[in-house]
């Protein structure tokens, strides 16, 4: 016989050669029962760089499934890359269109994780039509949208952004870019779900006054006597106010000039929801006016194909974002306030396991009901 290890012909087996054979023998039983043996798929769109380790790390931890992805978004076209597969995880601000929907179901699959939240891009007629099971991630971690929130609007309550221009320009003087404390605010938070509530015990830190709006009130809070009961006396009583609520069509341009009449002079205004929550025209007018002290805005409502692009090298196709970023007193961040290790970690191993849920016939909290 051959030595694996001497490379050469011997008359007898030593240890290393039993060890040698015994090892591959154990390697390739695993490589049968597990990696040979995978009877589930799920296909995964949109996969980040920075995804990847996470995907790995639960493709590891169930080796009875096998997964493939592509960095390409969920289109008519692309749907053919999930053929074979049971299910499809996606994120994507691109819409799920009945063209969409119906490519996948041409290939017999109707179960679809999100890795985000929002399903506001789904078309769920079509959704309802061929029976898809839908799952989001509802809480990744409303801390990282939270703490965005609370630091964006810090920091234009601290002027940090004609600070910072100053000192780059070797402009050391303090005046006139003075701050103002936050917990001398008066903070509104419209929404008080995981997200809100988070961001109000950030801002109790601060030692801020908190007045929040509702429709669905939270008990906890209701017992700290912090809800006001229409939206007029929030505006009426807030300096910041910082929106939590998802995009429906009761919540469409919520921020319009008329709300805007309505708010203290010189409010902050923060945005990390959604970009339809807020009629950027009148926003602009509130800003030229100085009715409006500051703005931190995380999403734009026509931000699909602008945020997360590199315009480095070329103009904004968009003047109006163009001339928010030029602003000293607007901070625009590309939809990044999800962006945290953590948040990405839960929303690929949550989705996953939502997948596999509905593969496997069982329940998952993170269920959409539609
Ligand atoms: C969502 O989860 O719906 C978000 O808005 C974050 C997204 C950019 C991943």
């Amino acid at each position: 016989m051959i030595c694996p290890i001497l490379k050469r012909h011997v008359l007898f087996i030593c240890g290393y050669c039993v060890e040698y054979f015994t090892n591959v023998f154990i390697i390739k039983s695993v490589k049968t029962c597990f990696g040979g043996n995978r009877t589930m798929k799920i296909f995964a769109y949109g996969i980040r760089q920075d995804e990847q380790a996470a995907l790995r790390e639960w493709e590891s931890n169930h080796p009875e499934v096998e997964v493939d992805f592509t960095d390409k978004l969920l289109d008519p076209e692309t749907a053919k890359l999930a053929k074979g597969a049971d299910a499809v995880d996606v994120y994507q601000q691109l819409s799920y269109t009945p063209e969409t929907l119906t490519a996948l179901h041409e290939l017999g699959i109707n179960k679809m994780s999100l890795r985000n939240v929002g399903t506001d891009n789904i078309d769920f007629d079509t959704a309802r039509r061929f029976d898809f099971s839908i799952s989001n991630v509802a809480v990744y971690s409303p801390n990282a949208i939270a703490e965005h929130a609370a630091i964006q609007g810090a920091r234009v309550l601290r002027q940090t952004k004609p600070l910072d221009n100053k000192i780059a320009n070797h402009d050391l003087r303090w005046a006139p870019t003075i701050g103002r404390e936050v917990r001398m605010q008066t903070f509104g938070i419209i929404g008080t779900g995981h997200i809100g509530r988070v961001l109000i015990n950030i801002l109790k830190g601060f030692g801020a006054k908190i007045v929040a709006y509702d429709v669905y009130r939270n008990p906890e809070l209701e017992a700290e006597g912090i809800y006001v009961d229409t939206l007029d006396e929030l505006y009426a009583q807030a300096d910041v106010i910082s929106l939590h609520v998802p995009s429906l069509p009761e919540n469409y341009h919520m921020i319009n000039a008329e709300s805007i009449a309505k708010m203290k002079d010189d409010v902050v205004l923060i945005n990390v929801s959604r970009g339809d929550l807020m009629d950027i025209d009148a926003i602009v007018d509130g800003l030229d006016s100085g009715k409006i002290f500051g703005l931190a805005m995380d999403v734009y409502e026509k931000e699909v194909g602008l945020f997360n692009s590199d315009w480095s090298d070329k103009e904004f196709p968009d003047a109006k974002i163009a001339d928010l970023i030029a602003r000293e007193n607007v901070l625009v961040t590309p939809h990044t306030a999800f962006y945290t290790t953590k948040a990405v970690y839960e929303m690929v191993t949550q989705s996953m396991d939502a997948s596999l849920a509905f593969i496997k016939g069982e329940e998952t909290p993170n269920e959409v009901k539609y």
